[in-house]
């Protein structure tokens, strides 16, 4: 049976970007059920709509961006691992997110440089607007949550590398991973990986959790050695109805 396809108001990007902003995830049901219909007329009340549909299907891919004119701005991968004791590396902090110092915090920029692979990037409609300053929003926004936490690993007392986490249940998910561009190839995110490793393990944690983008091999090979697998990945289309 055909399932009504209703468009999410991203509440938060729309105040952000200052434009209508709304989401949708598609199944490949969905589309053989002929959803793309309505969903033309409905994205057309937003200036903005994320699309996202699980699976890589030919025919698929070829319907939403052909009827919706929706671009594949990413294609995101989902990895899990288990949490194992791990020892604490040496000149590592964990500092709860709503701690965060003002020098600390200073330090933790990301440049769009950082994420060249994510959507923020990568749709020249995000770039534009210098979207990936929403990363810079979420460590800035991170001091609003009790159950946030940076992982942090200092080089001669400066921030070399950190890791915005939360925890939640008995899950560790990762929200932002970087290095300083002087640092990588170092294995300092190893080590943040091992740090938030010995943090979980000690709180019950049995789970980490991550995304990022099949571009982005340095990240992806980084969390298959640190042992995390794929899970899932996601197709992600956007549509814009503005210039
Ligand atoms: C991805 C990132 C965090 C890796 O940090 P790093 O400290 O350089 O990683 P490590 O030195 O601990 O490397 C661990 C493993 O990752 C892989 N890796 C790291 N850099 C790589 C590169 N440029 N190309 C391919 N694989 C790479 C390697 O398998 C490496 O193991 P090895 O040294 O035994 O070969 C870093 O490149 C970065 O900050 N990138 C920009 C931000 C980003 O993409 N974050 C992840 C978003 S989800």
């Amino acid at each position: 049976m055909r399932r009504e396809m209703m468009i999410d108001e991203l509440d938060w990007d729309s105040n952000y970007f200052n434009l209508r902003c709304g989401k949708v995830d598609l199944t490949e049901e969905d589309i053989n059920s002929g959803a793309l219909v309505d969903l033309a007329s409905r994205i057309n009340q937003f200036d903005f709509v994320s699309i996202r549909c699980a699976g890589n299907f030919v025919e698929t891919n070829y319907r939403i961006t052909s009827e919706l004119h929706a671009r594949l701005v990413d294609i995101n991968i989902q990895l899990s691992k288990s949490i194992e004791q791990a020892p604490e590396p040496s000149d590592f902090r964990i500092i709860p997110s709503r701690d965060l110092d003002e020098d600390l915090f200073l330090q933790m920029k990301v440049l769009e440089k950082d994420y060249m692979y994510s959507k923020f990037v990568r749709d020249p409609h995000m770039r534009s607007r210098n979207a990936f300053n929403v990363y810079n929003e979420w460590i800035a926004n991170s001091k609003c949550f009790d159950d946030k936490y940076f992982a942090v690993k200092l080089v001669e007392r400066r921030v070399a590398g950190f890791t915005l986490f939360r925890l939640v249940d008995n899950d560790v998910t990762l929200e932002l991973v970087k290095v300083n561009e002087d640092f990588r190839g170092c294995g300092i995110a190893s080590e943040l990986m091992r740090g938030i490793d010995h943090f979980g393990s000690l709180r019950g944690c049995e789970t980490a959790r991550v995304g990022t983008q099949l571009d982005n091999l340095p990240a992806i090979n980084m969390y298959h050695k640190m042992g995390f697998r794929e899970v899932s990945r996601t197709f992600v289309y956007h549509c814009w109805n503005v210039d």
